[in-house]
């Protein structure tokens, strides 16, 4: 039986025409539609940002989680607070004080993985036509958020210390001469995704300062920030402006992504409203899921954890290094991360790094093309490689079989043909808009 018009293999919806208006801005990343391809387990993925889990001790959360069930289960599956338990609240501010921020449990709100937390926060300030700044390049799933809102992105250039200030400025002050009503700033200062770049501690103020003067709100987004290599943590931006800072957290990439437990820590007024905007999307969040971050707060040595997190991560990432290094042709330069999951490769001209990519996985390797971390079109030459979840031998195969694809790519074949002088590869400073 034929499904006429509303045939789901790329046929006609049947509902078009009742959506509303916002699903417009509703795309399928690049990223997501590479999963299927990239988890394929002949192809090396260094596309996604799944964190290694192989370091957590299984059998103690396993017998944590009875352990709720069995002496506490009424509550553990029972509905609770929307705001979130308060004893984790109470926990997530001890997290934070790692890195200045001096937070009250009040005003923490739970929220399912720091995604939700975008989601409330798009809700909450953004109307359609709105500007949202946000580094060039950012987080794809930040960027969705904004779409769904209708707000426009206007990306604002990063240099190897982060932010650039005077583009932040710039930015601004181009905003309010052409009469747009700018919302907020969305930066990810430690260990960014995709860039691997870290705000400098010097530019922080700054550009809180710049914030203030123009009257727009920050989010800081910092899933990443205990994850710094040699151990060290920045200053929140929170820390140092609290009254006009939105802090986002989240136990994804310090524990384990598929719990979805994160967190907004807001100025007052804005946390009122976003616990009314959580509990109409969720009513609570998830009860279990709560404690067993909790239990595993109050009795793991979870300072340890990261630490072993940070270890394997650290590895990893010098086995991404010397990969590029080995292998990359002529003219590839890249970030060199000091914390987090991902290197941004910049590849030579002429080289579309979108484009390619059917020819990457063919060859069994795949990576997500910089066109996704841009609303605006740019990135074509830059890929993101992540290091965090295939162990240093398969990320040095990826880089060499991602080398050989470069390598046949046209506009690369002539370099290696000619005599003429060719550029080298290696690590380099991140250029504002060097696309
Ligand atoms: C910068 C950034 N923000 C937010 C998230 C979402 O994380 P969560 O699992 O907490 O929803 C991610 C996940 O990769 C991320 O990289």
């Amino acid at each position: 039986m034929g499904h006429g018009p509303q045939d789901v293999h790329g046929g006609v919806d049947p509902h078009l025409g009742r959506y509303a208006a916002r699903t417009a801005g509703m795309t399928a990343s690049e990223i997501r539609a590479l999963f299927a391809v990239a988890s394929r387990p002949e192809v090396v993925s260094l596309a996604g940002g799944m964190p290694n889990l192989a370091a957590l001790p299984l059998r103690d959360i396993a017998a944590q989680t009875a352990r709720i069930i069995a002496e506490d289960g009424l509550a553990a599956l029972q509905y609770a607070s929307a705001q979130g338990l308060p004893e984790l609240r109470e926990q997530i501010c001890e997290v934070m004080a790692l890195e200045g921020v001096r937070g009250h449990p009040d005003d923490v709100v739970v929220t399912v993985g720091s995604q939700m937390g975008l989601d409330l926060v798009a809700r909450l300030f953004c109307d359609p036509g709105d500007v949202v700044l946000a580094e060039g390049p950012s987080y794809v799933g930040a960027l969705g958020s904004f779409a769904t809102y209708q707000a426009q992105v206007v990306h604002v250039a990063m240099d190897e210390h982060g932010l650039v200030p005077d583009r932040l400025r710039a930015a601004l002050r181009q905003a309010r001469n052409a009469g747009r009503r700018v919302k907020m700033l969305y930066t990810i200062p430690n260990f960014h995704n995709p860039s691997g770049v870290t705000l400098a501690v010097g530019r922080r103020a700054e550009i809180l300062e710049i914030c203030r003067a123009y009257g727009v709100l920050v989010v800081e987004d910092n899933p990443y920030g205990l994850l710094g290599f040699d151990g060290r943590t920045y200053p929140a931006l929170h820390s140092l402006d609290p009254e006009n800072v939105v802090y986002l957290g989240s136990f994804s990439k310090t524990f384990a992504p598929g719990l979805r437990v994160g967190w907004v820590l807001a100025p007052r007024a804005v946390r009122e409203k976003l616990v009314l905007a959580a509990e109409s999307a969720t009513l609570c969040p998830p009860t279990l899921n709560q404690m067993v971050v909790s239990r595993h707060l109050a009795t793991q040595d979870w300072r340890g954890q990261i630490d072993a997190f940070r270890e394997t991560y650290r590895e990893r990432r010098d086995a991404m290094l010397r990969a590029l290094e080995d292998h990359l042709p002529p003219g590839c330069t890249w970030t060199e991360p000091d914390g987090g999951f991902y290197v941004w490769v910049r590849v030579p001209e002429g080289v579309d790094t979108r484009a390619m990519l059917p020819r990457a996985v063919d060859a069994r390797v795949a990576y997500a093309s910089g066109t996704g971390f841009y609303t605006n079109g740019l990135g074509g030459r830059r890929m993101r490689l992540s290091y965090c979840y295939p162990p240093p031998g398969r990320i040095r195969e990826g880089v060499r079989r991602l080398a050989a694809v470069l390598e046949a790519e046209p506009a690369l074949a002539p370099a290696f043909a000619g005599p003429a002088p060719r550029p080298v590869a290696g690590p380099r400073a991140l250029a504002p808009e060097a696309v």
